[in-house]
């Protein structure tokens, strides 16, 4: 297995990609923090038959003192912090024109600042340790800067992820490669996964055409946006650090 030993923190663990990611570290043999704004009762007990420990630490990460309790409960009941992936996040759509300022407020409080709570929150833990993976979840639109469907039928504009959403998540690359460098002598590598359009609760309105925008032809699984975790945070990838790894079926290469 190959987080064998590990534990892992996972925020947004309630949601289509954080449940998944939560379920393939089990799978490999991790120990886990589940945090999301609610509890998750049955993550917990799906982790806990496959023979892992797993706590269920409600957490709202925009808050500094939830998330700072957060991470003393995962070092309290699971002895250490190995791995962080901070899949919590939250979308809005709409025209940049018709953006409202709480909206802009609202979605980087949640993407960027959350994102980065939780960064802070696990590096003095792993710093003490000289270990550790921290995986952040990004998206091809902060690399793109939108959906090309909108550009293509500006009727679809009202359904495109908007620009408070795209520069919270250019916000994430960011923020993961200027944390790589600071940890990068402290045995700390820092990558995010940058994710196309994933079939989840956040994307149950997407329209049906934008498939035809994916190379691939489909949209994409949390399992393997998973899976890429599970890459990221396996010892096979200690020489990797300040990635943004692309798993969008080729919308965006860049
Ligand atoms: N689904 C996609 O197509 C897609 C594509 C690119 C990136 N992403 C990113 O992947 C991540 C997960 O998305 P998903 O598709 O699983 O969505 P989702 O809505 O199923 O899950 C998001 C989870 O984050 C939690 N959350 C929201 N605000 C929170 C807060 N303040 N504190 C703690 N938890 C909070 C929600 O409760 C939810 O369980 C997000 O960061 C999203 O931006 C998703």
């Amino acid at each position: 297995m190959k987080l064998e030993g590990r534990v892992a923190i996972v925020t947004g663990a309630g949601g289509g990609i954080g449940s998944a990611v939560a379920r393939a570290f089990a799978a490999e043999g991790a120990d886990l923090c589940l945090a999301d704004l609610g509890p998750v009762p049955h993550l917990v007990a799906e982790c806990r038959a496959l023979g892992r420990r797993a706590i269920d630490v409600p957490t709202d990460v925009t808050r500094h003192g939830q998330v700072r309790d957060m991470v003393q409960s995962a070092v309290t009941a699971l002895g250490k912090v190995d791995i962080l992936v901070s899949v919590a996040g939250t979308v809005s759509f709409g025209s940049a024109e018709e953006l409202p300022e709480a909206e802009w407020d609202r979605v980087l409080e949640v993407n960027l600042k959350g994102t980065f709570l939780c960064c802070q929150a696990v590096i003095p833990v792993m710093r003490g340790r000289r270990y550790g993976r921290i995986i952040n979840i990004g998206s091809v639109v902060g690399k793109s800067g939108g959906n090309a469907r909108p550009w293509l039928d500006r009727s679809e504009l009202s359904r495109a992820a908007n620009v408070a959403y795209g520069v919270s998540k250019a916000g994430v690359h960011a923020l993961t490669v200027f944390l790589a460098r600071e940890l990068a002598g402290d045995g700390i590598t820092v990558n995010a996964v940058a994710p196309g359009p994933v079939a989840s609760a956040m994307t149950a309105d997407f329209p049906e055409q934008l498939r035809s925008l994916i190379p691939v032809g489909r949209m994409g699984t949390a399992d393997e946006v998973a899976q890429a975790c599970v890459f990221l945070a396996s010892e096979s990838a200690g020489f990797i650090t300040a990635e943004i790894l692309d798993v969008n079926g080729g919308m965006w290469g860049g």
